[in-house]
């Protein structure tokens, strides 16, 4: 990493970013619209000769993702912008759901407080500072669901166009919720690597079409960073011993252990190990059955889960994704349908947060790594929260008990509610 030594150079227009990196061969280049090794195709990361930072200087900065500015590949000037101002979500301290698991320190990072309700807003937000620095006009994406709301809204704010490809069959909730921001969405017929392969030739084609995460990612997936920094900082300066992250592309897991090593590498936080752990649905689960297997690259499958927004049968990141959580002592695992839609519930029910299938992957992989004993009970605990509930009520909405609607009189209600205290006496 080239982030132990603090520099005192001036910020230029992509702050203290010094080059992109490629994380295959080392190849470094000059930053810019680039994205893959012209070495060994290996994909670039953003490196950084990071600058002097104190936590009082973060703390007062402003309260989204831009008190971490001078962590990221972005202008100086960028919180000035327009932008959506992700970021400084809740975290929230989680003792029913802790209690109802049986473990001593629990919290849930609630990335529902967002601008469109996931964290992919941070991850737009640092590509589209970037992407207007390099000269693109246009702000695009292939996505699962989160990403498109996030890119339409992103664009909306800035008064530029936003080109948004899904695949058909997503939720609903997630269409409207990007066709809203009035950009173009593109409905493609296939799965979601159909759609991102699709983007990739697309940006071959387009010159000046920003597609956040194929020719603008290593910018973009710097934005994932900023999770991990606030969670150190809401926890007092300090690291979690565990995390549970959804896997998807795998890069918001791999971004977070990057800002907790960048934070200790900065004398932010003691340097003491949190161990990574990722969380995919059975459906989808290419990262989890490598890391099972003992394998470093990973085998690509067909989708086929409720968890929409982790269908990624391709990771991009999933060979780091294996190397973070084996470093760090972390597992990669993977749950049914069934289970995914009783960590929904079961979140929902002790903390009061309703959260989109990702949780519902992330609450049961928890889950099952307790009972396999691979994850510590006594140990102080964070998991992601990355989307709202809102947008797949789908998953849940069948399993929901409803009642028969009533006439309004006292009558009526007494007679459903004796009938509801026979139907628990006949359930004990
Ligand atoms: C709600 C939600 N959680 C998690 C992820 C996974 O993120 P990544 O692709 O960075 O692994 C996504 C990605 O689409 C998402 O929409
Ligand atoms: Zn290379």
């Amino acid at each position: 990493m080239t982030t132990s030594a603090t520099t005192t150079k001036i910020p230029s227009r992509f702050g203290y970013a010094s080059c992109l990196s490629c994380r295959e061969c080392g190849q470094t280049y000059e930053l810019g619209a680039q994205h893959a090794c012209a070495e060994c195709f290996g994909p670039l990361e953003v490196s950084y000769d990071l600058p002097r930072v104190t936590r009082e200087l973060i703390e007062s900065g402003p309260q989204n993702i831009w008190r971490y500015a001078s962590l990221l590949p972005v202008p100086p000037d960028v919180a000035a912008r327009p932008n959506t101002e992700p970021g400084c979500t809740r975290l929230i301290r989680a003792d029913r759901l802790a209690r109802a698991l049986g473990m001593r320190a629990l919290w849930v990072k609630d990335e529902r407080g967002n601008p469109t309700h996931s964290f992919k807003d941070r991850v737009v937000a640092v590509a589209l500072a970037a992407a207007v620095e390099m000269g693109y006009k246009v702000l695009a994406c292939p996505s699962t669901g989160n990403l498109a709301n996030a890119v339409a809204a992103a664009a909306a704010r800035a008064g530029i166009r936003s080109v948004v490809l899904i695949p058909a069959d997503l939720e609903p909730q997630k269409i409207t919720a990007t066709a809203v921001y009035g950009g173009t969405l593109v409905a493609v017929e296939g799965s979601y690597d159909d759609v991102n392969r699709l983007a990739s030739e697309l940006a071959d084609d387009r010159e000046d079409w920003a597609f956040v995460n194929v020719n603008v990612r290593p910018y973009y997936a710097e934005g994932s960073k900023t999770i991990g920094y606030e969670i150190a900082e809401q926890l007092g300066w300090r690291l979690p011993r565990q995390i549970v992250v959804p896997v998807a592309s795998g890069a918001q897991l791999v971004k977070i252990d990057k800002a907790f090593r960048e934070l200790s590498a900065l004398g932010l936080v003691e340097d003491e190990q949190c161990r990574v752990f990722g969380a995919q649905a059975s459906g989808c689960a290419p990262v989890a059955a490598a890391f099972r297997a003992g394998h470093d690259v990973v085998q690509p499958v067909r989708p086929a889960t409720i968890a929409k927004s982790l269908a990624i049968g391709n990771p991009a990141d999933g060979p780091y994704v294996l190397d973070v959580t084996r470093r760090t002592g972390g597992v990669v695992a993977d749950v049914s349908d069934e289970e995914i839609v009783a960590g929904i519930t079961l979140l929902a029910a002790t903390e009061g947060v309703f959260g989109e299938t990702a949780v519902g992957v992330t609450i049961a992989v928890l889950r099952a790594l307790l009972a396999a004993g691979q994850l510590d009970p006594a140990a102080e605990t964070v998991i992601i929260n990355s989307g709202d509930g809102l947008k797949t009520l789908d998953a849940v909405a069948a399993e929901m008990p409803a009642l028969p609607p009533i006439r309004p009189t006292l009558e009526a209600f007494a007679r459903l509610e004796s009938s509801l205290a026979m139907g628990r006496a006949g359930a004990a």
